[in-house]
């Protein structure tokens, strides 16, 4: 059992009024880093799957975002997948493709999907070469710019399941998930490739998430209880952007946290 304490890492805790503000301001956080970009260098971002980025991507897909941003210098990475074809209901790059990559002029040789629809130990062999296109950090890892992430209403990010064997591996930079309750197969960062990054955004909605995410946020336990404890990047930051329902068992103190 790994126990963490929430209170040891640069975090940082935003809450927005309702689910546009935070569509908002999950976009926002995407500008300002690819505005602060050098123009010698491209950003990499990994992008978030499920329902919560649609509304994130329409507004970057949509002006003014969508001609401010130099798109050809963006890298696109996923944290996670499921193990369907890309143009499945499901495949969280299928989202993406549909809410933002068609509808932004980004290069199309630096989307760096997932492939999920060749299998969880396949999928992961052929991602670690996509991250050739990562620069290293600090401790010779792939480091982000940017991970965004979700939260589920059992605490899982990425595809790190309660009680399953990613959410515990120190060796591998992406692995095989599984959702035993959806019977679905993914590929997923693990907390090691995760906590190599710059800087971690988890965008959090409704208040389904508002007593998972206290535990979280506020209470010391197993990462396997809680995957999404994991997030503690060596030398980034995590952001938490939420909305005032998600928030809404938060103490002061946490949501003080700047
Ligand atoms: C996935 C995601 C997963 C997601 C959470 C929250 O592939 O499903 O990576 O971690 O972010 O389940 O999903 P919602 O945004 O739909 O609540």
């Amino acid at each position: 059992m790994t126990a963490t304490s929430p209170t040891d890492i640069r975090r940082a805790v935003r809450v927005a009024a309702d689910p546009e503000a935070l569509a908002q301001a999950a976009a926002s956080v995407f500008v300002t880093l690819a505005m602060a970009t050098p123009k010698n260098r491209d950003l990499t971002v990994a992008l978030a799957g499920g329902s919560t980025p649609r509304r994130m991507h329409e507004i970057l897909a949509a002006p003014p975002h969508r001609d401010a941003i130099l798109w050809k210098n963006i890298q696109f990475f996923w944290g996670d997948e499921r193990c369907v074809p890309p143009d499945h209901k499901d495949s969280n790059y299928n989202m993406a493709r549909e809410t933002l990559l068609e509808k932004t002029p980004i290069d199309p040789a630096k989307v760096h999907r997932m492939k999920g629809e060749v299998g969880p130990v396949e999928g992961c062999a052929a991602y670690l070469k996509e991250l050739d296109h990562v620069p290293a950090g600090p401790d010779g890892l792939p480091s982000f710019d940017l991970i965004y992430l979700g939260m589920g209403d059992d605490g899982h990010t990425l595809s790190l399941f309660p009680g399953t064997a990613p959410v515990t591996d120190t060796t591998n930079l992406v692995a095989p998930g599984y959702n035993k309750n959806l019977d679905s197969h993914r590929i997923t960062f693990t907390p090691r490739l995760l906590n190599a990054a710059r800087l971690v955004v988890f965008v959090v909605g409704g208040a389904s998430k508002a007593d998972v995410l206290r535990q979280v946020l506020e209470e010391e336990g197993p990462v396997e209880t809680y995957p999404s404890r994991c997030a503690r990047p060596t030398s980034g930051s995590v952001l938490w952007l939420l909305d005032a329902a998600a928030a809404s068992k938060l103490s002061y103190a946490t949501l003080g946290r700047s």
